[in-house]
């Protein structure tokens, strides 16, 4: 049905466009396939063609993109609507389990690889338990299950600082059951005080990934020391990447993201979690999260990654972007066992809500820690003897972007 908008109203001017842009955009892609399929030039960058047609698909010289996602709207999509949890809302009058099930819905903002969510919570008595949902394992990117481990350590983390929010005392205990290695954390109250305010808290629902390029504003080296002191606080540490070191290590992410597109069973497993921007869908990455913010484009996206080698230029934005971050660093711990990986997610999570609660946005660039044969040469670039680094992230001062989509709280509480 023709919906009638008010006169003069951008979303009427909007509507007249959208079937010629849609139509556009179809056509596009459909010459860049008859480009594409035709051409002797393999990869497509190689064609000058093709890459004029890939550039007016995603490129700035797309003048007339269909329309673009809104980064300011309240959050009415039911697939973001996780986000727009707030304190005001926590269940005073209700039962422990109420209370702690309001407290969940801060654990399931924490960032997982590829969006992957891999926790599933169990409240038992006065506990919440936290186990690894292996359903949710990349095991092309992520073999060990190691990036899995630090995803729930970083929920675990939210939950902590939700319960230490809203003036709950409790005792953590990692990896409680040696007959259970699912079985991650158990968080028991142990006691109740008053409600607290803490800048962390608050940052739990501005924090994002984001992509995008950051401004040339430096942070602070007081920021930066306290994010160090982070670290240590979860028996982590966390090097920040200075002077020449910066080069080498935005090589070796470079030499990452060739490896790693080179392999097809790693772009299949890469586009499988990426999404158009309109899907409903409760976990990975909408084109969005990755700059791709128009609609019609974030439809082929999870095709063209799954389809073609775009390691080269992907390699070449990373470099880029990784050299022109004001902060690079390296999170890493002295051992590799499940209990470090916990620990790194909890350092991690912390770290980035203290870098939001400053303005700070971060990003990942952990290329050179997936593929094997660049996590020593990564430490080396650090000039460490010894330690093994478990995260790259950048960190600057840029604009606001959208969050990504989550499950809810009761799609990841077990019985
Ligand atoms: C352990 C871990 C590894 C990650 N690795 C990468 C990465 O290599 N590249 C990247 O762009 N994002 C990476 N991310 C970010 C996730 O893709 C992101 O957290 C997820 O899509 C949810 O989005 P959000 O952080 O904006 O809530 C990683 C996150 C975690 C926790």
């Amino acid at each position: 049905m023709k919906k009638d908008y008010p006169k003069n109203s951008l979303r009427r001017r909007e509507s007249k466009l959208e079937a010629p842009l849609q139509a556009s955009g179809v056509m596009l892609f459909t010459d860049f396939q008859r480009t594409y399929s035709k051409c002797p030039h393999r990869p497509f960058q190689d064609c000058p063609t093709a890459t004029k047609i890939w550039n007016l698909c995603f490129g700035k010289t797309l003048l007339f993109c269909h329309r673009k996602t809104d980064m300011t709207a309240k959050h009415s999509e039911p697939q973001l609507q996780a986000w727009n949890i707030s304190e005001d809302d926590f269940p005073e009058k209700g039962s422990l389990v109420e209370k702690l099930q309001f407290m969940l819905g801060y654990a399931i903002l924490a960032p997982s690889s590829h969006n992957t969510q891999p926790w599933i919570f169990k409240i038992v008595g006065n506990a919440v338990e936290l186990y690894a949902d292996r359903t949710r394992a990349l095991p092309v990117v992520d073999p060990d299950d190691r990036e899995l481990a630090i995803s729930c350590g970083a929920a675990l983390f939210h939950l902590q600082l939700a319960m230490h929010h809203f003036g709950y005392e409790y005792r953590t205990e990692l990896l409680p059951d040696p007959l259970d290695r699912d079985l991650l954390a158990r968080v028991t109250v142990s006691g109740k005080t008053e409600q607290k305010e803490d800048a962390l808290f608050y940052a739990i629902t501005k924090r994002r990934t984001n992509r995008l390029p950051f401004e040339e504003r430096e942070v602070s080296g007081k920021l930066l020391s306290s994010l160090m002191a982070i670290a240590q606080k979860h028996h982590a540490w966390l090097d920040v990447v200075q002077g020449d070191s910066k080069n080498a290590v935005a090589d070796l992410i470079s030499e990452g993201d060739r490896t790693q597109m080179s392999d097809k069973r790693f772009r299949r497993e890469l586009a499988s979690w990426i999404h158009p921007n309109r899907s409903q869908s409760r976990d990975g990455m909408p084109g969005y999260a990755h700059g791709i913010t128009d609609d019609i484009a974030s439809y082929i996206g999870p095709f063209l990654v799954r389809t073609f080698d775009i390691g080269r230029g992907q390699a070449a934005k990373d470099r880029q972007l990784a050299a022109g971050s004001p902060v690079l660093a390296v999170l890493g711990t002295d051992a590799d066992r499940p209990v470090d990986w916990i620990n790194a997610g909890q350092a991690i999570a912390e770290i980035l809500l203290r870098a939001r609660a400053e303005d700070v946005w971060a990003s990942f660039m952990n290329q050179p820690i997936e593929v094997p044969d660049l996590r020593p040469r990564l430490r080396d670039a650090l000039g460490r003897k010894s330690g093994l680094p478990q995260l790259l992230v950048r960190m600057g001062y840029g604009s606001e972007i959208k969050p990504t989509p989550r499950r809810q709280v009761g799609d990841v509480l077990a019985d």
